[in-house]
């Protein structure tokens, strides 16, 4: 017992648990995943599972992203992702929903799983579906070897190494990462985006990292605002574009470790429905980057302010705008606005651990929840 305990201590390597040290983890962990594919410098993405089927993906009339949980989130990054460098058709399913619908798949279709463990049980099934009527399936897993990573024709892996906590952090963030590369291979390839465009994009992505670094330092600032509203019952999350499924991923977080109750939600939807529940005692989280609908969500936080809600808004270096209406701003380092959520989703992530440290919940190992749901 006592030697299990302190081999769990090392493996925290001196963080309180896993999750805060997988957040952490996130520059490593997405350097490891651009590591040896993207070669910033001479303007080049690798992806032997993509340039080994590259007609392929050229030729496809569209992708069908199929994934679960946070996983599925990530692919609704991606529909953006692809949608906007690769002006590629994107459709993002629940696999549970997808396998059981009687899809129309073609053998023009390129469907992509994304699945941290490899294993989901759902997943697994949509991949089995699609490949029964002709679709190409690839994969984006982290587990290597996993059974998903087993049963598509070609992949790429994650390489965010061993995620424990059942809340997903780095698993995402390198998701969206090796999404990214793809989305951006595949728009150079099929013309869709400039050479200096590639070129930005890809130094872009290069500095994320370090910009993850600096938004680490932000923590005791996400503490500071957890204390305030650890003892909320309902929380809001809104965000537009890119950020909408990070709104969503906010979200599910904190319901996950905190078990308080939260709804992600476009933030332009919040009229139709949300706005009903705003009140002195609802804490809303709005991203509010500079770049993107930034006019628009300025007014959502005003609509907010109006109904006495409280606002804690995500915003970039720099911002007055927001700062002078929402209760709390945390800060992110500036960047393009299709890799913000590889920004956004760090205080995000930050927030719903301290909240569940302060309500005494078992971060690393929530109630009802598993890492890997291999059962229907
Ligand atoms: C479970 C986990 C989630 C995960 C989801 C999909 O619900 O608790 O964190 O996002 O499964 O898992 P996968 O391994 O397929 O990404």
């Amino acid at each position: 017992q006592k030697l299990q305990l302190s081999l769990e201590q090392i493996e925290k390597g001196g963080y309180e648990h896993f999750m805060l040290k997988e957040i952490h983890e996130q520059p490593k962990a997405i350097i490891d995943t651009y590591r040896g594919r993207m070669l910033a410098d001479q303007g080049i993405i690798k992806m032997a599972g993509v340039d080994d089927h590259l007609e392929k993906f050229l030729n496809a009339d569209r992708i069908i992203i199929v994934a679960c949980g946070t996983s599925w989130h990530a692919g609704l990054v991606a529909e953006y992702l692809f949608e906007d460098i690769a002006r590629i058709p994107v459709e993002v399913e629940y696999a549970s929903e997808f396998r059981y619908r009687n899809p129309i798949i073609t053998d023009k279709d390129i469907v992509i799983a994304i699945s941290q463990s490899g294993e989901t049980a759902d997943t697994l099934a949509a991949i089995k579906l699609a490949k029964s009527k002709g679709a190409f399936v690839f994969g984006v897993c982290n587990v290597v070897g996993s059974s998903i990573a087993r049963e598509t024709h070609a992949g790429a892996y994650t390489h965010a190494g061993p995620e424990i906590g059942v809340a997903s952090t780095k698993a995402f963030t390198t998701q969206i990462t090796v999404l990214s590369l793809i989305a951006l291979k595949l728009g150079k390839a099929k013309g869709k985006i400039s050479n200096s465009l590639f070129h930005s994009h890809l130094q872009t992505l290069q500095l994320i990292p370090k910009k993850i670094e600096e938004l680490l330092a932000i923590d005791d600032q996400v503490k500071h605002i957890a204390s305030v509203y650890k003892n909320a019952t309902n929380c809001l999350y809104l965000g537009r574009g890119f950020n909408f499924p990070v709104a969503l991923e906010g979200a599910l977080k904190l319901k996950e470790i905190s078990y308080i109750h939260a709804e992600g939600y476009p933030a332009a939807e919040m009229k139709h429905g949300p706005i009903a529940l705003i009140d002195e005692n609802m804490p809303i989280i709005v991203i509010a980057t500079s770049k993107g609908h930034y006019e628009k969500v300025v007014s959502n936080i005003q609509e907010i302010k109006s109904r006495s809600g409280k606002i804690i808004a995500i915003v970039t270096q720099g911002d007055t705008t927001v700062k002078e209406i929402a209760d709390h701003t945390i800060e992110i380092p500036e960047t393009e606005e299709a890799f913000t959520p590889l920004l956004t989703t760090i205080p995000l992530q930050l927030l719903s651990y301290h909240i569940a440290v302060f309500l005494g919940r078992n971060v690393d190992q929530p109630r009802n929840l598993a890492k890997s749901v291999t059962v229907e």
